[in-house]
């Protein structure tokens, strides 16, 4: 099978806890949170039939073709990312109610040591990051990576699949539709305004009135503090996350496999609006981004959302991103 002899390796890195800010948290809870998320995920992609390298090795025992190899710690960092076309960040410390994703910042920041292992190790990689802040944590890889002359924007995503999850999901609720057949778009970031469910866009169209409208989009936009919420304390999105971080993954490992016509939506260097980095439905390719598929039509509430997003999405997130590279590397 031609996707076997393309021996893809998937490498899912876990972002290093800036131990001096947490020292209690080394080996704790904290740590058991961020290793089950990342269970999860490798036990989804451990179905892919497209050959998986994951962490953690008990995944071995599954009776799939994807082959797994376990690494663990900093000094195996280099040989885990040897050979891989894609890494996935999936996530760091988790955040509490009350909480943004911002604030998660200076927590997750250990994000510049694993871009450069991948800089040094496999520069050709895709790489998908799920670590939050997102709007921040692409910026910021993109910066390390432009340092180690190894940047190419088409390979660089983060991933905002749960958002597109989510608005499928309560579409499909609200309209009482099959949702293996509906389609949300959503645009813009992945974190509360600037989460923007393109609803004028869903396959199949969909109508809402004024007040439904903008409560599903407040949902939809807010439905990870949702999860962060219920868990009072426990973490945030670990199922729905490795769900869509698997379904996004998987799209990459199939366009790589050379399958065509596939697209995902996910934020990534940008130059549809004023936003340096934005997300948009992506035709993806063996070479990661082919073609940016834009904006599309809004209406004109989603253009107000739009509006609203850009001062938190350009001046907040991203230019703290940028600036925190310059500063420090
Ligand atoms: C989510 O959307 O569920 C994740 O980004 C985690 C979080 O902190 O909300």
């Amino acid at each position: 099978m031609a996707s076997r002899a393309l021996n893809l390796f998937t490498s899912l890195l876990q972002p290093p806890v800036r131990h001096h800010r947490l020292p209690r948290l080394q080996g704790g809870r904290a740590w058991r949170q961020r290793r089950h998320r990342a269970g999860l995920l490798s036990l989804l992609l451990k179905q892919s039939p497209l050959g998986v390298k994951a962490w953690p090795p008990n995944l071995s025992h599954i009776s799939t073709k994807a082959e797994v190899s376990g690494f663990d710690g900093p000094a195996s960092l280099s040989d885990c990312l040897k050979g891989s076309r894609v890494v996935v960040i999936p996530a760091g410390v988790p955040r509490k109610p009350g909480m943004t994703r911002d604030d998660l910042f200076n927590t997750n920041a250990g994000i510049p040591d694993l871009i450069t292992a991948v800089a040094k190790t496999c520069p050709k990689a895709m790489i998908c990051i799920v670590t939050n802040p997102v709007n921040s944590t692409v910026p910021i890889a993109a910066e390390i990576l432009k340092k180690h002359n190894a940047y190419d924007p088409r390979r660089l995503f983060g991933v905002t699949t749960l958002d597109i999850v989510r608005s499928n999901a309560f579409v499909a609720e609200a309209k009482g539709l099959d949702v293996s057949k509906v389609s949300v778009p959503v645009i813009g970031g992945h974190s509360g305004v600037t989460i923007i469910p393109v609803i004028s866009q869903a396959v199949p169209s969909v109508s809402f009135q004024g007040a439904g409208r903008e409560t599903l989009t407040t949902r939809i936009q807010n439905a990870g503090t949702e999860v962060v919420n219920a868990k009072a304390g426990a973490g945030s999105a670990t199922l729905s996350m490795a769900f869509a971080a698997e379904k996004f993954v998987d799209s990459v490992l199939q366009a790589i496999d050379g399958k065509r016509g596939v697209i995902e939506c996910a934020f990534v260097e940008s130059t549809v609006t004023e936003a340096p980095y934005f997300s948009t439905p992506l035709l993806l390719g063996r070479d990661g981004v082919e073609e940016n598929l834009g904006l599309g039509n809004l209406i004109e509430f989603e253009a107000k959302l739009l509006q609203a997003a850009m001062p938190e999405l350009q001046q907040q997130n991203i230019a703290k991103g940028v600036k925190f590279v310059k500063e420090r590397y």
